[in-house]
């Protein structure tokens, strides 16, 4: 079984949602299916998906206007959430820290968290990209992380969006350190996503890569026609 989650990012409505949930339930996959969604759209999944939210509050509950604590989430029906998407990490300033709180409150409310690392164009351009990931996995797991209560992905931050992909050499290099650090950590049985710019085109090339357990898909998680062959052509 491979993982395969949509992050919709600030798109798509009820409709829509409806209809992919709909979609997906129709066809034959072994493959785990989540699609996370804006807050708005927050529900129970199916047997067929499960629903994410694409971030939750570092703290219980309180005075942070704006913010969604993952008690709220998870009583939507949702059952997992991404943490620390680069887009949340530039915006909201989070450090590696901040994410791992967030990420704690996930696994405290029964959340799968779905811990995104990755480098930016300028770690990347400055050699400094397998330090970062490094650094993401150690410090961006909480301490009631088990093994397998948690998904890793790796997205190369400067490739979300972008139409591109590292070479196949360079995302298995990732994979292959994210797969030590947890090993060495104890949790050899939590999966790894490989992230940004992944269409029906390229994964069947990415999840061939030692260690990609699953990928993490943006743009092509919108549209059904884009996403099925995805989810179909991945076994
Ligand atoms: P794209 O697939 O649009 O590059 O987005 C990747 C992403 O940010 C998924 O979380």
């Amino acid at each position: 079984m491979k993982i395969i989650v949509g992050n919709w990012k600030m798109n798509g409505n009820a409709e829509i949602l409806a209809e992919m949930m709909t979609e997906i339930a129709n066809i034959n996959t072994d493959n785990r299916v989540i699609l996370c969604v804006p807050y708005t759209l927050l529900r129970t999944g199916t047997g067929a998906v499960m629903i994410g939210a694409q971030n939750v509050s570092k703290y219980d509950m309180g005075a942070h206007t704006g913010d969604v604590s993952a008690a709220m989430v998870a009583a939507t029906g949702a059952s997992a959430t991404l943490v620390g998407h680069s887009e949340c990490r530039a915006c909201l300033h989070d450090t590696n820290a901040d994410v791992a709180m967030r990420a704690e409150q996930a696994i405290k409310n029964d959340l799968w968290p779905i811990i995104c690392v990755g480098e930016t164009a300028a770690e990347r351009d400055t050699g400094l990209t397998h330090k970062i990931i490094e650094l993401g996995v150690r410090e961006s797991i909480p301490n009631n992380a088990t093994n397998g209560n948690f998904i890793i992905a790796y997205e190369p931050r400067w490739a979300i969006g972008a139409g591109v992909i590292p070479s196949i050499t360079e995302i298995a290099a990732a994979h292959k350190i994210i797969r030590e650090i947890l090993n060495e950590m104890g949790f050899d049985e939590t999966p790894i996503l490989y992230g940004a710019s992944v269409s029906a085109d390229n994964v069947n090339e990415i999840m061939s890569i030692k260690n990609v357990d699953g990928v993490l898909v943006g743009g092509a998680s919108l549209k059904k026609d884009d996403f099925i062959p995805i989810i179909t052509s991945v076994k």
